[in-house]
């Protein structure tokens, strides 16, 4: 049995036609239905539900044998043990530096102050702002990052941004790209060895329809 660990939403219904690609259709709906392993037509094949941030320790342990997750959550966690065959180009945003559209950001990086960060990614925020040796108070937090400039708690977020509609209604301001994101596929090493070609089939299969995938969009 392969297990692929998933995260509901935009993860898992991006996934699906990967899935698809590779002849695997999950069998049950988890939005009708409180189950958190989902069969598949694929006997040899299950998926697991789980949040999208505990997707690579899923992996990294063994409670799942792949799994797909975006870059943020890949390289906040830390990718030790995990083998990571693929960008699938799905779930594409950037990680990104907002702040109140009336706070002067580069007067305050440049003057050196301090500046309070709020973030549910401290990790990769911590390392950005090091690297360009500003000083931060991180504040973490597990969401809605878009209230904390507008209620004082910080003066900038670091957190992802796509079509920048939450920034707009929120009347925030993009100010620094931090990096690009997408989701990546995880495979646990151990069982690529055990498990080697049902593994090897999907990795194949993902990585084929992801390709043509690009070209077409190139
Ligand atoms: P959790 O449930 O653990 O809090 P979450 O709510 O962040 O996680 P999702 O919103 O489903 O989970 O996001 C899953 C992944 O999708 C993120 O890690 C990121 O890589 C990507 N993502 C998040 N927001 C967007 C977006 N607006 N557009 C495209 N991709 C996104
Ligand atoms: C993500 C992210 C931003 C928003 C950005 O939230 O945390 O708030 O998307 O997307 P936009 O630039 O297209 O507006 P999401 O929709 O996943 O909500 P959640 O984090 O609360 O699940």
């Amino acid at each position: 049995m392969i297990t692929l660990a998933l995260s509901k939403g935009r993860i898992f219904e991006e996934t699906l036609p990967l899935l698809a690609a590779a002849g695997v259709e999950v069998t049950e709906d988890p939005d009708r239905s409180r189950k958190l392993i989902l069969a598949t037509t694929h006997p040899e094949v299950r998926v697991v539900l789980v949040r999208a941030s505990d997707v690579p320790t899923y992996v990294q342990y063994g409670g799942a044998d792949l799994g797909v997750t975006g870059l943020d959550v890949l390289l906040e966690h830390g990718n030790q043990g995990l083998y990571q065959p693929l960008d699938l180009r799905i779930a594409a945003c950037r990680l990104s530096v907002a702040v109140r559209a009336d706070y002067d950001y580069a007067s305050a990086v440049k003057q050196g102050s301090r500046i309070k960060v709020a973030t549910k990614y401290v990790g990769l925020a911590r390392e950005f702002f090091a690297g360009k040796g500003v000083h931060v108070d991180l504040i973490k937090l597990y969401g809605s990052m878009e209230l904390a400039p507008l209620t004082g708690l910080a003066d900038a977020i670091v957190d992802l941004v796509s079509t920048g509609n939450t920034l707009k209604a929120n009347d925030l301001v993009e100010v620094e790209r931090i990096m690009d994101i997408s989701a990546r596929l995880v495979v646990n090493q151990a069982a690529l060895k055990i498990k080697q070609a049902p593994i090897r089939r999907l990795i194949d299969a993902f990585a084929a329809v992801t390709a043509e995938r690009f070209a077409a969009a190139s």
